[in-house]
């Protein structure tokens, strides 16, 4: 069992990557789920997270509130592609509990501190949580098995030309992040956009019962699906990344994020020139997409089989 800590701001995608982790419950041990700001407010990525554990069936796993905001600027949110709840038009039956106490930091901290080398940290939101983090306790560098994010991008931005959203809403903390010292696992755009859900991948969602009812309309009011293509659900990827590394190409690189440029505040300068230099990031440059929808939709049956 691989054991994930999953930091995140649901969001559609990260809702979609929440189901992924609960589908393959076999392989993976969720330790806990962390929220930060990011789609919409903390208030609502919390509240969100609270209403997937339990809808998901992830009942013993612990959801501890994070950061509301970047570290220097004002919030980036993106309630335009996730709706005003975060989850699209979906609504969720209200969850019986409610947040562990203490603060994303603190738990973060105290996991990885708990199983040293054990525990990857997937983080699929804004870096702040992962940078007060980082800065309150250096040695998770150390501790950590792997940080896996999604974020950044070596060819493009989604936000604006040059950034991708979770590194533009809060780039200060991304540029902490890169800083540390660990080697990060970016899945950023570059592959993320290049699983979307067509219509075959959605028409194999549409008959999983209970869980078919977020999975689809979050799905569409995402993006329109087509047969050519339809949106991504980029989350995903960090988490199908645990659970099957050989799903995507990774080159060595060093990445620096804008933090500066007028126009590139929050871009990802992926150099992959790096030579005797020690690269901070192994960037994913490619995706298995059949294998990816196959291990997705298998997990999302399974789990399917459990709700009813
Ligand atoms: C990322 O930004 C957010 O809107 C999504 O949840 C995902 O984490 C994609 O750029
Ligand atoms: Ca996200």
């Amino acid at each position: 069992m691989k054991k994930v800590l999953i930091d995140c701001d649901p969001g559609i995608d990260d809702a979609l990557a929440l189901a992924l982790a609960a589908g393959a419950a076999g392989s993976l041990d969720i330790v806990g789920i962390t929220t930060v700001g990011g789609n919409v407010d903390l208030e609502l990525t919390t509240a969100n997270a609270l209403a997937l554990r339990e809808f998901l069936r992830l009942d013993d796993v612990a959801v501890t509130p994070g950061s509301g905001g970047a570290l220097l600027t004002g919030a980036v949110r993106a309630a335009d592609v996730h709706g005003s709840t975060g989850l699209g038009g979906v609504v969720l039956p209200a969850p019986r509990l409610g947040p562990a106490r203490g603060h994303a930091v603190d738990f973060i901290v105290e996991k990885l501190q708990a199983f040293p080398g054990e525990i990857t940290l997937v983080a699929v939101g804004p870096l702040t949580n992962v940078a007060l983090a980082v800065r309150h306790e250096p040695r998770i560098v150390e501790w950590a098995r792997e940080l896996v994010i999604m974020g950044g991008s070596y060819t493009r931005g989604n936000t604006n030309p040059a950034a991708e959203f979770n590194m533009l809403a809060d780039p200060e903390a991304a540029a902490i992040v890169f800083g540390a010292g660990w080697t990060v696992r970016m899945l950023g755009l570059d592959v993320t956009l290049k699983a979307m859900v067509t219509t075959s991948v959605l028409d194999r969602m549409r008959p999983l019962g209970r869980l078919s009812e977020l999975l689809v309309p979050a799905t569409q009011f995402y993006g329109k699906v087509t047969d050519e293509g339809g949106p991504a659900i980029h989350d995903a990827c960090a988490v199908a990344y645990v659970l099957d590394p050989g799903l995507f190409t990774c080159v060595p690189a060093e990445v620096n994020v804008e933090t500066a440029g007028q126009y590139t505040r929050g871009m990802t300068v992926t150099d992959f020139r790096i030579g005797d230099r020690r690269p901070n990031a192994l960037v994913a440059t490619a995706v298995d997409v059949p294998r990816f929808w196959d291990l997705v939709v298998g997990a999302y049956e399974k789990l399917a089989t459990r709700l009813g």
